[in-house]
């Protein structure tokens, strides 16, 4: 079969590119030590308001005996609940989401509090916040008609 030079050259350089690309991906997830999440803690979302750790009073900001905070919250259309959270400064802090209906992302700008809430799991972002502030929450993935109004506030505040 006659390959044309030309054919033959463009496809060994796309073949270099993808390679390059794999190879570039590989290194920056070792490098980085980027990894997919591990323990996957499932929950039945129908059922988050009746009982257990996502009912509404449950919700909110607890102090661990340890000194360390955690934050249990809902993401639902179209909010995050409660939608008032105070924490404060340079504390450990373990935050808990579960949807209620689809899949929402939650972001608090200038922060590492960023994760996408998936219906039928747990997201749980543990951090340290080391500015005091009022921050908002954003949704992050579209999640229907009144995606760009959901929001809650997050105040840091002094120890
Ligand atoms: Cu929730 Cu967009």
């Amino acid at each position: 079969m006659h390959i044309d030079a030309t054919e033959k050259k463009w496809f060994y350089i796309s073949l270099a590119v993808t390679i390059g690309i794999i190879a570039l991906l590989t290194f920056s997830a070792i490098s980085t030590n980027i990894h997919p999440p591990s323990s996957v803690e499932k929950i039945d979302s129908n059922r988050l308001h009746l009982d257990g750790e996502f009912k509404e009073d449950n919700l909110g900001v607890k102090k661990n005996a340890d000194g360390s905070y955690t934050v249990t919250m809902v993401a639902a259309r179209y909010g995050f609940y409660p939608q008032l959270i105070k924490v404060p400064v340079d504390t450990p802090i373990k935050i808990r989401l579960a949807s209620f209906d689809v899949l929402h992302g939650v972001h608090a700008p200038f922060t590492n509090f960023n994760t996408m809430v998936l219906p039928g799991y747990v997201s749980e972002v543990n951090t340290t916040f080391t500015k005091t502030g009022e921050y908002p929450l954003f949704c992050n993935e579209f999640c229907g008609f009144g995606h760009d109004h959901m929001w809650s506030k997050m105040i840091v505040t002094a120890k």
